[in-house]
């Protein structure tokens, strides 16, 4: 039997119940570590899901930040510095990416609090995560308010990407599942994914096609090729 719930309902709940039944609503999220440095060079590392693709040309992303704590260290900092990291997170340390949302004090990095590594590239001020798969540089672009709930949208661009070079497909797809990105669902859930298919674009009156194996095998033609040239 399916639970009907209104919006009265829905207010009407305790509130912290209301959190996490909203929050779990929202479906399966990305997962990221957000890396910042403040101008006495403290870095800060926290963990986010609502990190969102905005538009692939220019290449840039969004995410929100809450409007709740008194501190925000990640939104101050990248205020001012302008530039931050976003680290996919991986299986082997989701519970120092979930660690990282304690509220420790501005002077204690949540590098050291977990034991995660701060990984420094030149001309870039941020500090990565050594640890995780996929690494982006970006930059801040824009801060919107939101008005219905106080909460900040960051419009960031995306000025480097670091991968596995065999995790990126011959058409570009990343797969995720090989370079180990987890997801999440609510605040405290954490999930492992299963790809059923990729399938082929849509269009009106064609049958659509599964096309993971078309490009995993001019994937794996394309390494063999690497390799070869590599031996000799
Ligand atoms: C799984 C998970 C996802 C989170 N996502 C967000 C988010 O999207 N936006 C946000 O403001 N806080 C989010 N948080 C809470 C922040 O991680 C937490 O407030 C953290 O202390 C912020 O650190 P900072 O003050 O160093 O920036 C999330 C926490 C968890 C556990």
């Amino acid at each position: 039997m399916a639970k009907q719930f209104s919006v009265n309902d829905i207010l009407q709940f305790d509130q912290r119940y209301r959190a996490t039944f909203i929050n779990s609503l929202g479906g399966f999220k990305s997962l990221v570590l957000i890396g910042t440095i403040n101008k006495k060079k403290q870095s800060n590392l926290a963990v986010f899901n609502s990190f969102f693709h905005l538009g692939a040309s220019p290449p840039l992303f969004g995410f929100i930040i809450r409007p709740d704590s008194a501190e925000r260290h990640t939104l101050d900092n990248i205020l001012s510095v302008k530039e931050f990291t976003v680290n996919h997170v991986n299986e082997s340390f989701y519970k120092q990416a979930h660690q990282t949302s304690a509220r420790y004090p501005q002077d204690i990095s949540e590098f050291d609090a977990t034991s995660l590594t701060a990984e420094y590239k030149t001309n870039f001020a941020a500090p990565f995560v050594a640890e995780s798969n996929i690494k982006i540089g970006a930059r801040f672009e824009r801060r919107v308010d939101i008005i219905e709930n106080g909460t900040i949208l960051i419009i960031a661009s995306i000025i480097s990407v670091s991968l596995p070079d065999d995790c990126i497909l011959e058409d570009g797809y990343i797969n995720l599942e090989k370079a180990g990105t987890i997801t999440c669902s609510g605040l405290d859930s954490y999930h492992k994914t299963t790809r059923i298919a990729r399938l082929s674009y849509a269009k009106p009156n064609l049958p659509l096609a599964e096309t993971d194996e078309v490009f995993e095998r001019a994937d794996n033609t394309n390494n063999q090729i690497k390799q070869k040239n590599k031996e000799q």
